[in-house]
């Protein structure tokens, strides 16, 4: 299936797809806490915005920067972050927008997935971004394949399960040719 916010992009280079998508999901986290009627409308769109964005992290960016060179612990810190987000917005969606305590959970949603942006762009984007501009589009390109694959809600426990690995499989083998595709090409480098 294919998510309704995913449209025609402009460009396809990586760290502009994942740019624009922090884009939205700040644009989303405002809207939502500053209230109104369309709270539950919009909860819905970040939750599905997020979901696929975070698995499409998960298949395609944080795979190519630990490939780029970025140490291993600080991806995996930024994994760590993702999982305990997508904990906390499954929670949200099981207590739904409508009650009494959904807003104060928000808020601390919100604040740690700014947080959790923030450090991906200082910390992660910097350096996809020095990567060529042909691996930033071909990257891009297999970015938004993983998000039209993604899932629509938070699943942290899929991550860990059996069903994890029907789910990515036809990112992962997209992933694993689009690697050696890489290496194939930094081989013939003088
Ligand atoms: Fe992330
Ligand atoms: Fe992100």
């Amino acid at each position: 299936m294919r998510h309704e916010f995913i449209g025609q992009e402009p460009t396809a280079d990586l760290v502009a797809v994942l740019l624009d998508r922090h884009r939205r999901i700040h644009d989303l986290l405002d809207r939502i806490q500053s209230g109104g009627r369309a709270i539950p409308r919009r909860f819905d769109d970040l939750v599905r915005l997020f979901a696929a964005h975070e698995y499409a992290e998960h298949r395609v960016a944080h795979p190519a920067a630990r490939s780029a060179g970025i140490p291993g612990h600080v991806v995996d810190h930024l994994m760590a972050e993702e999982n305990d987000l997508e904990r906390a917005l499954a929670a949200l969606c099981a207590l739904g927008a409508d009650d009494p305590r959904f807003h104060l959970d928000f808020g601390e949603f919100a604040a740690a997935a700014g947080l959790h942006c923030a450090r991906e762009e200082q910390e992660e984007f910097v350096w996809l971004g020095s990567l060529p501009a042909a691996d930033r589009r071909e990257l891009g390109r297999s970015l938004l394949t993983a998000e039209s694959l993604a899932p629509t809600r938070p699943h942290p426990l899929a991550r860990r399960s059996g069903l994890a690995r029907w789910t990515v499989a036809p990112v992962a083998a997209l992933w694993d040719r689009l690697v050696d595709t890489m290496r194939r090409d930094r081989s013939r480098l003088p």
